[in-house]
């Protein structure tokens, strides 16, 4: 039986956990959202979420905001698992003056994310809002800045991620923007720094905020947004499924995970990578013939798809794979990515997860669109990235290997453990027939045709960078699961730091 205080906490509790009331989750629901408790249910292990500041309330007296005080001020948040794995998180609560931020919504946040820094864990932040709290001005600014600071701070030593449900309007996009992934749901997940309106005004440009600032459009135009989800329920066991790829935190190795400890060879990778240099394959096929159960959960799927970066597994261990796509451009490497291949090597070395490297890339992609908007500066972030990374590095170079573009895809020159070429490998500064044709550019059809088999014959093969060292080992395809599994192993007790420094100077 319970006594009348104890009573009076039951309805003070659950007049908090309705948040701005049952008209406005009405509402919510109507727009085919869901609140921010039941986003924070689906995405935990059931019943262990434990709520903190469910009570605080803002304190501002603005336009009379001080007849109206919700318990929670507009965010849920505390801690709870997931696969049994401590996370923290919090949610924008829509329904409370629009999700906006106001100061004590904002110190809350902070004091979840400095906790979440202490104890070492990932936090996700779930995005529903209208941004700063039109009424709290200045204080409502500040709130933004400590989070931005936190989650600067926090950069590199727990996993953040950010999954944007609903609106995320002008510098509220920066938090998100500063975690290590960012979700979004089709058609209902909008970023933007100015919205369509303001457009208008400024521009006179008329575009919609699907347009503008949707999910299709982060995911697959600006790579703001690393992966996108058909309903909310989707993006949440999404997120779940990323974090099991990752550790708690820059001390912890991931969680290993093992179904498949399978070495045999599998002849059928003979046939993926076809012989003739100029002929497409499609790289992901190889990559699921070589890791755990055939699964591959890619990252950026959309954006700058001449490269494919996501993470599997090797016996149970995550690895990053980051690999030239054959079949999208050639495989080229551009300005979008090179962004997306050194943003990814960095995570991965942030969270000691090895990177294992396939390459069959032509080079860089030539013209003055990429000179002009600054492939030189974008891409030396491949190099920078390889070098600095300390974890393990592991390359196969599969077909192309030409030029610059050799050089920065994880070669033995940029620090890589184990390097690996298949027979078709072709290792040089350019493909056979360009090399001709700038060698030979005034000689007779029949001298040209003969240079063209001289240089095949020399260079067009991984024979001259093994003789040299530059490859470790000649492999076949349908060896490469269990000799990555050998070098993986191999490299496991690596122990390289870098030069004590601040921090390095990164091209950005
Ligand atoms: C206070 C807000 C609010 C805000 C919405 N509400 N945004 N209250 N501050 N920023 C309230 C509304 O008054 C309304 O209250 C409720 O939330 C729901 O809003 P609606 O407009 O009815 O909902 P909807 O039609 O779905 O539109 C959602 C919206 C729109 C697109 C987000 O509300 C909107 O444009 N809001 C303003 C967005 C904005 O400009 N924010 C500032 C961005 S600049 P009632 O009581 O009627 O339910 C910024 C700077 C950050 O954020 C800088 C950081 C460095």
């Amino acid at each position: 039986m319970l006594n009348d205080s104890q009573q009076a906490f039951l309805q003070k509790n659950e007049a908090a956990e309705i948040g701005g009331g049952k008209d406005r989750i009405a509402r919510q629901h109507a727009g085919g959202k869901k609140t921010a408790r039941e986003r924070i249910d689906l995405l935990l292990d059931a019943g262990t979420f434990c709520e903190i500041d469910k009570f605080v309330v803002h304190q501002c007296t603005n336009f009379g905001m001080e007849k109206e005080k919700i318990a929670g001020d507009g965010i849920v948040g505390g801690y709870g698992k997931i696969d049994g794995r401590l996370v923290y998180v919090y949610a924008y609560d829509f329904t409370v003056y629009g999700g906006s931020l106001g100061r004590v919504a904002a110190n809350k946040i902070v004091k979840l994310q400095k906790m979440a820094l202490n104890m070492g864990a990932p936090i996700i932040a779930i995005n529903d809002s209208g941004g700063a709290r039109i009424q709290e001005g200045v204080e409502s600014l500040a709130g933004y800045g400590d989070i931005f600071y936190q989650n600067t701070i926090a950069s590199g030593v727990i996993p953040q991620i950010s999954v944007v449900m609903g609106p995320c309007a002008g510098g509220a996009c920066y938090s998100p923007a500063l975690t290590d992934f960012i979700f979004m749901v089709k058609e209902k997940g909008h970023m933007f720094v100015t919205g369509p309106e303001v457009v208008k005004t400024v521009t006179h440009e008329e575009v919609t905020k699907e347009e503008l600032g949707g999910a299709n459009t982060h995911s697959s135009k600006s790579g703001v947004s690393h992966f996108l989800g058909e309903t909310e329920e989707e993006t949440l066991m999404m997120v779940r499924e990323l974090l099991s790829y990752l550790p708690s935190n820059n001390m912890e190795d991931a969680p290993f995970e093992c179904s498949d400890f399978s070495v045999e060879d599998d002849p059928s990778l003979n046939e993926i990578v076809p012989e003739d240099p100029n002929k497409p394959y499609d790289i992901k096929q190889l990559i699921e013939g070589v890791v755990d159960d055939k699964y591959f959960f890619e990252v950026m799927p959309l954006f700058a798809q001449n490269i494919v970066v996501g993470f599997a597994r090797l016996t149970g261990k995550t690895i990053g794979i980051v690999a030239n796509q054959p079949a999208y451009q050639a495989g080229v490497l551009d300005i979008d990515a090179s962004d997306k291949a050194a943003r990814f090597i960095r995570f991965c070395d942030c969270f000691n997860v090895p990177l294992v490297t396939f390459e069959d890339v032509p080079g860089f992609l030539p013209g003055t669109m990429q000179e002009h908007n600054g492939i030189i500066r974008h891409g030396a972030k491949i190099v920078y990235a390889y070098v600095e990374a300390t974890v393990p590095k592991i390359t196969v170079i599969t077909r192309k290997a030409y030029g610059g573009a050799y050089i920065v895809m994880s070669s033995k020159h940029t620090g890589s453990d184990v390097n690996f070429a298949y027979p078709s490998a072709e290792i040089a500064v350019m493909g056979a027939a360009g090399a001709v044709n700038i060698l030979y550019r005034k000689s007779t059809e029949e001298e040209k045709a003969k240079a063209l088999k001289d240089y095949e014959a020399k260079f067009s093969n991984p024979y001259r960078a093994a003789e040299l060292g530059y490859v470790d080992e000649i492999i076949l395809p349908q060896q490469t699961r269990q000799k990555l599994i050998q070098a993986l192993n191999m490299t496991q007790t690596k122990n390289r730091v870098n030069p004590a420094k601040k921090h390095g100077n990164i091209p950005l």
